[in-house]
């Protein structure tokens, strides 16, 4: 029988055992989902301590609960290790490994890379491998492909390759990994089928395009469709503000209109592993084509502004109080980069942090959700500890610095509290009796 029917029968068996590469955000749903799919996973982690704590029934993402992984481990449904030796035991292996930018931001394809080459090295007939990292379109043939090829299988006849962006949200509830459609695209139209297969098998849509450079470009369409959009209301914000205009007001009457207008948000920077990197992998690959990627130059350039935007408004309100940055006491509410999770990843909070410093205000942070600062790839303050926010806690303060607008805070009490709050997320909108001045930035 022909490797492609083999597998086929296999995932429409549920014979197929699937690896996933990479145990992190978007590792780990893809996980609980085919283990609810009745499949079972084989999870591949280079970080041991990540697969110690699986196994004991811990998690380190919030809101992925421990005891849930457990109990498939415990029903041998799902095997997490860091022995790449077992790579070759999936049919089908996932790659969810980080997709960051180097020194001189540019992609660093080094986890991809190292991944294919621990894949490689045990590849075997009838495998199917799926790359789900986010990246440049071409990634998948240009890099993936040639490592795989120098093994002496061959594409279609020995094994298969398809790109599938993950299209992850953490923190939402509204909408589950399993609801979300999947968009996936073989590097040839025999793997483009078998991977749509496997989804199907634990997703409920899936959306396959013709070729793995489309999903890769889907996945990176969406991502600088966000970060100009945020870039457009974040240049937006700082007109209306110098106009006397609330410019919270003005997009909640602009998303009235029931056509023609998506909302998005402004916000102190962006954060995440998404938005602030991926469009520079497309400027990046852009280069080779001699074509410019203005849209997203500039909405960079807007976006990364906007942390320094914040601290000037900051410095202007303690001005107004006849008070100077230097030697003031600011309160930076919420480490993570975005509302109710405990991801640290290139969150503006931190910026803001670091900027408050070199100013040499005394600068403290408020997180439910991150009570040590976390280690981060170009920052370090894991010095720092989440502080109590109670209302004679709030009285030491200066300013407080609403960074992440988390739904556990209680706002009404911080601006019964705090004598100035900066707020950069609209978090206090509904705050009906503030003590101290609210400045939106
Ligand atoms: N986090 C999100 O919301 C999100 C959403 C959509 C897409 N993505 C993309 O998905 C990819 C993964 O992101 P993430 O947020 O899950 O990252 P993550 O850092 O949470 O997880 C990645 C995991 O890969 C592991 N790893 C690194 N190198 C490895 C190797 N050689 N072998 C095995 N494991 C290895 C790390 O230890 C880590 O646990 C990135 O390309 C990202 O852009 C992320």
């Amino acid at each position: 029988m022909k490797a492609s029917q083999l597998l086929r029968k296999k995932i429409a068996d549920r014979e197929v055992t699937v690896g996933v590469v990479g145990l992190g955000y978007v590792g780990l749903p893809l996980v609980r989902e085919f283990c609810n799919s009745g499949v079972r996973v084989i999870g591949f982690d280079i970080d041991q301590q990540k697969v110690r704590m699986l196994k004991a029934g811990q998690t380190y993402i919030e809101h992925l609960p421990g005891p849930f992984f457990q109990g498939l481990i415990r029903k041998r449904q799902f095997s997490p290790t860091a022995d790449m030796k077992e790579l070759s035991r999936p049919d089908a292996i996932l790659i969810c490994v980080p997709t960051p930018l180097d020194k001189m931001r540019q992609p660093d394809m080094s986890y991809i890379r190292n991944t294919t080459a621990d894949i490689a090295a045990r590849l075997r007939r009838g495998q199917l491998i799926i790359l789900e990292s986010t990246t440049y379109p071409g990634t998948t043939r240009e890099v993936v492909k040639p490592m795989l090829d120098a093994t002496g299988l061959r594409l279609d006849r020995d094994y298969f390759l398809a790109f599938s962006p993950e299209r992850e949200d953490p923190g939402r509830s509204d909408i589950t990994t399993r609801q979300i459609p999947k968009v996936v695209g073989g590097a040839s139209p025999t793997s483009g089928r078998l991977a749509a297969a496997l989804y199907g098998l634990a997703l409920e849509r899936i959306v396959p395009v013709s070729s793995c450079e489309v999903a890769e470009a889907c996945k990176i369409v969406e991502n600088v469709y966000r970060s100009i959009n945020i870039a457009l209301v974040n240049e937006l914000k700082m007109l209306f503000d110098r106009m006397g205009i609330d410019v919270w007001e003005v997009i909640e009457a602009a998303k009235t209109k029931p056509f023609g207008y998506q909302p998005f948000y402004p916000g102190p920077g962006l954060g995440g592993h998404c938005i602030p990197i991926d469009p520079l992998y497309l400027s990046w690959k852009a280069r080779q084509y001699g074509r410019p990627t203005r849209f997203i130059e500039l909405a960079a350039e807007i976006n990364t502004f906007m942390p320094e935007y914040v601290i000037t408004r900051l410095m202007e309100a303690l001005n107004e109080s006849g008070k100077s940055l230097k030697g003031s006491r600011v309160l930076v509410l919420g480490l993570a980069y975005k509302k109710d999770v405990d991801d640290v990843r290139e969150s503006p909070s931190v910026t803001l942090i670091e900027l408050l410093q070199q100013r040499g205000a005394k600068v403290d942070y408020h997180d439910p959700h991150i009570p040590v600062a976390k280690p981060m790839r170009e920052h370090n303050i894991t010095y720092m500890k989440s502080q109590p926010l109670t209302p004679a806690s709030l009285r030491k303060y200066d300013c407080v610095l609403i960074a992440t607008d988390h739904s556990r805070v209680d706002y009404e009490m911080v601006c019964r509290n705090a004598t100035l709050v900066v707020d950069t997320r609209n978090a206090t909108r509904h705050v009906k009796r503030p003590t101290g001045r609210i400045v939106r930035a």
